[in-house]
């Protein structure tokens, strides 16, 4: 989960050095950060500075791409377990007569962070407990996945036994970030919104001062990216660069002869709409990622109109993954290639060819691999 993440990350800190995240400045630590005694004994971690450069900020935001997995491990966090940067681990090197007992709990941001976070923190802090889950939330177990329920105790079972001054909790907004489920239009009916409520009370209860939850992260646009840097320089306004995140993609499409629809699939749209409006007759790639619509919106699509190749994204647990194959199966697709989703722990990328396009794309059969 990473490095596009980062990517987004370091960016923004550059446009605006002020939005990274420095827990240990918030108000209630009465830091004043301009003043001179209470400047920074560290570097920053990120090398951020006031006057840098866009080609600063693009070289850097390489680096932190490239050599993200390593920047992840905190030399000065004592881990416990073997999956590095993850798990639990306490940073070393701290002194008694710091002031706060601290704790730092999230998904894999935390692991980002952690050198940042014990630059900006370790003066005050006499204890920095850090727990990091893979993908896992600890206000609501991602996905119901096994894993992350199991993350979703330890969480709590740990701050309960630290009981520290303060607690961060680095997340982002898996499941809870879900619009509420069928049917359910307040929140006390909500049963994500229960579960992070009972999960956040279990918490403060073992907090002495205060529990921080810092999901202020971007949600960035992943090729839209590569372009800050030249837009930056080409002076544009970053609030308007920000808005227009998806233009790339329209341009590219008008280039390609191509027409843009927008809507939830299937409810406010049809697959075969689409083609309905396109004047074709059939397909030959179809390329399709939506985020678990292709349950529904797929099947009725393939079924009316002939297509050669399929490029899907599929979410969900394993055995919704084999039920989806199955059913593609069932139209004469066979499957050509797998690929996993480094940034989603669910997804998966086939691709499938129909066996009508064979003899077309010189494709010689082997097995059929779906039963
Ligand atoms: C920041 O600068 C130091 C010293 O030049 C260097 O060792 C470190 O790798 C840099 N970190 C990043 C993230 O660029
Ligand atoms: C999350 O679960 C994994 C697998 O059981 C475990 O290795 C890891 O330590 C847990 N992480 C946290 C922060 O509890």
């Amino acid at each position: 989960m990473g490095s596009t993440i980062l990517i987004g990350v370091l960016l923004l800190f550059a446009v605006c050095s002020h939005a990274s995240i420095t827990p240990c400045r918030l108000p209630s630590f009465e830091l004043n950060p301009t003043s001179p005694t209470n400047a920074k004994q560290f570097p920053r971690l990120d090398n951020v500075t006031d006057d840098m450069t866009v080609d600063d900020a693009e070289r850097m935001n390489r680096d932190w791409s490239v050599n993200d997995a390593k920047y992840m491990v905190a030399s000065t966090c004592q881990y416990e377990g073997e999956r590095i940067p993850y798990g639990w681990c306490r940073h070393k090197g701290l002194k008694a007569s710091g002031k706060y007992k601290l704790a730092f709990i999230g998904n894999s941001y935390v692991s980002n962070h952690a050198t940042m976070l014990y630059q900006e923190c370790a003066d005050k802090a006499n204890s920095m407990l850090q727990g990091s889950a893979y993908g896992c939330e600890p206000l609501y177990p991602s996905d119901k996945d096994p894993e992350c329920i199991a993350n979703f105790t330890d969480f709590e079972v740990h701050i309960r036994d630290e009981k520290p001054d303060y607690a961060f909790i680095l997340t982002r907004y898996i499941s809870i970030g879900d619009p509420f489920p069928a049917g359910v239009t307040t929140f006390d009916e909500d049963p994500i919104y229960q579960t992070m409520k009972e999960q956040m009370l279990k918490f403060i209860s073992n907090i002495k001062y205060k529990l921080y939850i810092m999901d202020a992260f971007p949600r960035v646009n992943q090729p839209m990216v590569h372009q800050i840097g030249r837009l930056m320089k080409e002076k544009e306004d970053p609030v308007k660069i920000d808005k227009e995140q998806r233009h790339p993609t329209k341009d590219k499409y008008t280039k390609m002869n191509g027409k843009l629809f927008a809507g939830k699939i299937p409810d406010q749209l049809q697959i075969s709409e689409m083609m309905k409006k396109s004047g074709k007759k059939s397909v030959e790639l179809l390329k399709i990622d939506i985020e678990g619509g292709e349950f529904t919106g797929l099947e009725p699509f393939i079924k009316e109109y002939p297509v050669c190749q399929i490029f899907v994204e599929i979410h969900g647990t394993p055995a919704k993954h084999l039920e989806m194959l199955q059913t593609i199966a069932k139209y004469k697709f066979r499957i050509f290639n797998v690929d996993l989703n480094p940034f989603c722990r669910h997804c998966c990328e086939y691709s499938f060819i129909n066996e009508k396009c064979m003899e077309q794309f010189d494709v010689t059969p082997l097995d059929i691999m779906i039963p």
